[in-house]
């Protein structure tokens, strides 16, 4: 009994069921971690959102300290829905997914995201994703550097910045939002700069990654080699 016990201590605490995904904005994470969910049954973390959440409540209270924040995050469920085929975030009962969305909101978050303190305030609500018995699919920055180290597959995914603003552009127009395609690009371009350069858990190629370059690549072949991997 004890050593089934310990098998499975080993097992999870490898994470075999835990599939992070890392790469620049537009990069396809979100749409390819939504399809590998969906054929897992896996759960999913959207680590962005989070930082955009944050985001949006320190506009809100028009402060930026993380103590100030951490107060309004207390003790409020947070979790992603499905409906329809897009994940929605819901934050203390309200679908807070467009308002999130917004481009200056990603702005801000990358913002916030270079403070240690904001990022260890939600540290231990990202590892809270993971459910050992049913498994997940994590995407972000510094899923596979930071917050799921064990992760059993690791995945950097890349691709051209015009391909990757040329989505971003898709994205936003679904969402009824016109942006120029110049000052995507160098929106974009700065975001980069800003996640690569910081000191504070960068944007970098974990160690023991796959890197996927997603420029020339239809969604289901990234998923299909992701796939193979598992
Ligand atoms: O991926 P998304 O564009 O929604 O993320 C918004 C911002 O949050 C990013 O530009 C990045 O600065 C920050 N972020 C982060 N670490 C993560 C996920 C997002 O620093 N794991």
């Amino acid at each position: 009994n004890s050593s089934i016990k310990q098998k499975r201590w080993d097992s999870i605490s490898k994470m075999d069921n835990c599939i992070t995904i890392d790469g620049p904005g537009g990069s396809g994470k979100g749409t390819v971690a939504k399809l590998l969910a969906a054929k897992l049954g896996w759960n999913i973390l959207d680590s962005g959102a989070l930082y955009r959440l944050i985001a949006l409540i320190s506009e809100n209270i028009k402060e930026t300290d993380p103590d100030s924040i951490g107060i309004e995050l207390k003790d409020k469920n947070i979790f992603f829905k499905l409906k329809g085929d897009q994940y929605h975030l819901i934050f203390d009962g309200k679908d807070i997914t467009d308002t999130i969305r917004r481009e200056e909101i990603g702005i801000k978050a990358s913002d916030l995201a270079h403070n240690q303190n904001i990022r260890d305030l939600i540290k231990d609500t990202q590892r809270s994703f993971y459910d050992p018995n049913i498994g997940l699919i994590a995407d972000g920055r510094d899923m596979g550097s930071v917050v799921f180290p064990e992760a059993k597959i690791k995945i950097y995914l890349d691709a051209s910045i015009e391909e990757r603003a040329k989505r971003r552009q898709i994205q936003l127009k679904e969402k009824g939002m016109e942006v120029n395609m110049r000052n995507l690009i160098s929106s974009l371009e700065d975001r980069d700069l800003k996640d690569k350069n910081r000191d504070v858990s960068p944007l970098l190629i974990p160690e023991g990654a796959k890197v996927i370059d997603s420029t020339n690549l239809s969604i289901d072949e990234v998923v299909n080699k992701i796939m193979d991997l598992i």
